[in-house]
């Protein structure tokens, strides 16, 4: 059977990608960039709705508030926004939508069903315009990794994608999320356009996660999987279906599992191909996606289809 049905049934390992990615993966775990020490067990075997409860009950999404060194001694508690991430909605969103930049949403004319939801997450420079018919044109909130904030390319002083949205942006720290040491070693240095962005756009709500919530997020996948992960943060898309699932009733997530318009194409927006971008080279990517299709709640033929899965909160699961 295809690499694709396998992934659908949720039933694939490393050893099925193509040895440049493997080599890219075993790399990577040899680098060990970021200082990982996992003292976990690997492997447990959490059923999708295990899965899915101690996904809420142990994962907090936890940004910089200023209160801890060095942000403490620098004055960010005047830098944060006051109204802290969870916050911003009391009463949550009962359907959200999280749009993965995968070129396999193009022709997909999935735009509508999109913008019915209450609240649309995209992804760093992933544009609507133009797009409409197969992405939506509605946006809620943006998470932006550093290199948005600065690589000039991206104009994100200028550029309206980043205005009148919720931001979240992160940058890969150690693992050890000694904030000192990021601070002065960030991988691209978020922290200076962060500050100045805030001061001239005070009332736009922008947030930086915690390295401890992403490398909370990198422990759970690690184990939960059998095999070493490449000892790398989650990627964008893993982060913002966690953060959703904090916030909302009903997650929907598309074109993450790919669907039957899987492609090379990395991005819808953009003419580059590369099998890594939905399988994963640097970030655990084809880890993060066989969690999330063990915790789907969806129709099988919508995850063809659509590429859609649903994590939502299923009562039975607590009994
Ligand atoms: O590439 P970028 O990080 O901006 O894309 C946003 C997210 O969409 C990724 O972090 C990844 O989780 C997901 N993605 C994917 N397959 C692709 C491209 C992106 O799953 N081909």
């Amino acid at each position: 059977k295809s690499f694709l049905y396998k992934l659908w049934k949720g039933d694939v390992s490393s050893k099925m990608l193509n040895p440049r990615l493997q080599k890219a993966m075993k790399d990577y775990l040899s680098t060990n960039k970021h200082g990982v020490r996992f003292k976990g067990k690997r492997n447990s075997k959490l059923t999708g709705d295990q899965l899915f409860c101690e996904l809420k009950e142990r994962v907090n999404v936890k940004t910089i508030d200023g209160k801890e060194a060095p942000f403490s001694t620098l004055g960010w508690e005047k830098h944060v926004p006051q109204i802290p991430l969870g916050k911003l909605f009391t009463h949550g969103f009962g359907s959200c939508a999280v749009v993965m930049s995968a070129g396999a949403i193009l022709n997909s004319s999935l735009g509508d069903e999109i913008d019915s939801h209450d609240a649309v997450l995209r992804f760093n420079s992933a544009p609507t315009r133009g797009y409409e018919k197969d992405v939506g044109n509605k946006t809620t909130m943006r998470i932006i990794n550093s290199q948005i904030l600065t690589n000039p390319n991206h104009h994100f002083v200028d550029s309206s994608l980043y205005k009148d949205v919720i931001l979240v942006a992160w940058d890969p720290a150690p693992y050890s999320a000694n904030l000192n040491v990021w601070y002065k070693k960030p991988d691209y240095n978020l922290f200076t356009p962060y500050v100045q962005h805030r001061r001239k756009n005070p009332t736009q709500p922008f947030y930086i996660l915690h390295p401890k919530f992403i490398w909370q997020l990198w422990d759970i996948i690690q184990e939960n999987t059998k095999e070493k992960i490449q000892p790398n943060p989650p990627s964008s898309g893993f982060i913002g279906i966690l953060i959703m699932m904090s916030m909302c009733d009903e997650v929907h997530v598309y074109e993450y599992i790919p669907s039957v318009r899987q492609t090379d194409l990395c991005h819808y927006h953009e003419l580059y191909y590369d099998a890594a971008c939905t399988l994963g080279a640097y970030h655990p990517l084809l880890y993060e996606k066989l969690l999330v299709q063990r915790m789907n709640k969806g129709l099988q033929d919508d995850l063809y289809r659509k590429g859609k899965v649903l994590n939502n909160f299923d009562k039975r699961a607590s009994l």
